[in-house]
């Protein structure tokens, strides 16, 4: 038997046979000591391929597309039927948690393979998405993206820290960048998109709930910005002739901080702070710093990006030194459909669980569909104070076989 073809009988026995498969793919890392798993690294490939290998025992169809996606597709679907994707991502941020992005492609894993011999009446595809962290090139949903057409081919001209170019890393692995554009689904074909993900927060483990539904997913826009200053020798340079870009990048977070708790449900980071090829005994001449703005409302996401740009032009202004800011990310708020929250609502009712609705904070791939299929979210509850991008990060064996039976009761209820 496959390590991949569990009994669903069991709740806890498929939950603990998930939770095992999230421990082998954990194995692969960048660090040692650390779960760091970013786009086309060895250790991606090598996650990849053992997804790839896992959905083939389970039944499906299975390749890795020229965008690194890992796609799974389920066989004997009515021909002409539309497609169903079930998905989420398996690269991971650094010093990561093992269930972030994973956790949803397991338990798509399991319930697709209760199911391969259910003939649904459409077609389904399981996807593991190449990149939805942006923490390699910058930029999110490079996977997801590509499946729903959404990439602009100038991406492929992105560099990471390490000057590597996108596209030469994707063909440096074997794979044709050439043919990312031809990867993307038409949205005519698409039924709609799915997707389990572990809820990155406290809501469900304070309600004492094992799973969610979502009924959105917070807008987010990203910068990265740059200050440039003047080098100079830490000894000689009197305080008042100094033009120094890393206190005026400080000035900039303590103003992203105060300006988030302006309003409720407004959040902001910055994630990343640095001085490229910093001396002790040098002023900063170059201070990199990144901007992530969140609300459930794009309007005040939008304002407060907007003062904090302005912001920044008058703190570099007044110490006299040269902003530059580069829009990474302006995902507006996405709305889950509401036919699909009440589709997740009936299997949790059908479990005998109270059916609890939350938005997300965080980002998922379900962002790219916005706009191109309806989109469903199940949260499942984080142990651990519900922390994330965190090797913190906790779900439980029984919470994970729920969740992918509540998946699998979806599907086999899509049929109604
Ligand atoms: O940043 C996010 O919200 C997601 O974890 N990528
Ligand atoms: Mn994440
Ligand atoms: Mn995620």
């Amino acid at each position: 038997m496959s390590r991949s073809s569990p009994a669903v009988a069991d709740r806890l026995e498929l939950g603990r046979h998930i939770l095992d498969l999230a421990d082998d793919l954990a194995r692969w890392s960048e660090q040692s000591g650390a779960l760091t798993c970013t786009f086309f690294s060895a250790a991606h490939r090598a996650v990849a391929n053992q997804l790839r290998e896992w959905f083939a025992a389970a039944g499906l169809n299975a390749g890795i597309d020229a965008a690194g996606n890992v796609v799974g597709r389920l066989p004997g679907a009515p021909p002409g039927t539309k497609t169903l994707i079930i998905g989420s991502h398996y690269d991971t941020v650094r010093n990561a948690g093992k269930y972030d992005g994973r956790l949803g492609i397991l338990c798509g894993l399991a319930a697709l393979e209760s199911l391969r011999d259910a003939r649904l009446p459409f077609a389904v595809e399981l996807i593991a998405f190449s990149e939805e962290e942006g923490v390699r090139f910058g930029t999110p949903y490079l996977g997801s993206g590509a499946i729903a057409g959404r990439l602009d081919p100038s991406i492929m001209d992105t560099r990471d820290l390490d000057g590597f170019r996108l596209g030469d890393v994707i063909a440096a692995a074997g794979y044709d960048p050439g043919r990312v554009p031809a990867i993307a689904r038409r949205p005519e074909d698409v039924l709609a998109y799915l997707e389990v993900h572990i809820e990155q927060g406290p809501v469900l483990l304070n309600g004492d709930l094992p799973v969610g539904v979502v009924t959105a997913i917070a807008g987010s826009i990203r910068h990265a910005l740059t200050v440039e200053g003047v080098a100079g020798h830490a000894g000689t340079v009197p305080m008042d002739a100094r033009h120094d870009a890393l206190l005026a990048a400080a000035e900039i977070a303590l103003f992203v901080e105060r300006r988030a708790w302006a309003e409720p449900g407004l959040v902001g980071t910055v994630g990343r702070f640095g001085v490229p090829d910093g001396a002790i005994n040098v002023i900063p001449e170059r201070c990199e710093l990144t901007l992530d703005v969140r609300s459930q409302d794009d309007g005040t996401a939008e304002r407060a990006v907007a003062d904090i740009l302005a912001e920044s032009e008058a703190i570099c202004k007044r110490r006299g030194v040269r902003l530059s800011a580069r829009e990474l990310l302006r995902a507006k708020a996405v709305p889950c459909a509401p036919h699909l929250q009440e589709m997740f609502a009936g299997s949790i009712a059908r479990a005998g669980l109270p059916v609890k609705r939350l938005a997300s904070g965080a980002g998922h791939d379900a962002v790219a569909f916005d706009g191109f299929t309806d989109i469903g979210v199940l949260f499942v509850r984080c142990g651990n104070g519900g922390i994330s991008h965190n090797p913190l990060e906790m779900v439980t064996a029984e919470d994970a076989g729920v969740a992918a039976q509540i998946l699998r009761d979806t599907l086999v209820h899509m049929t109604d």
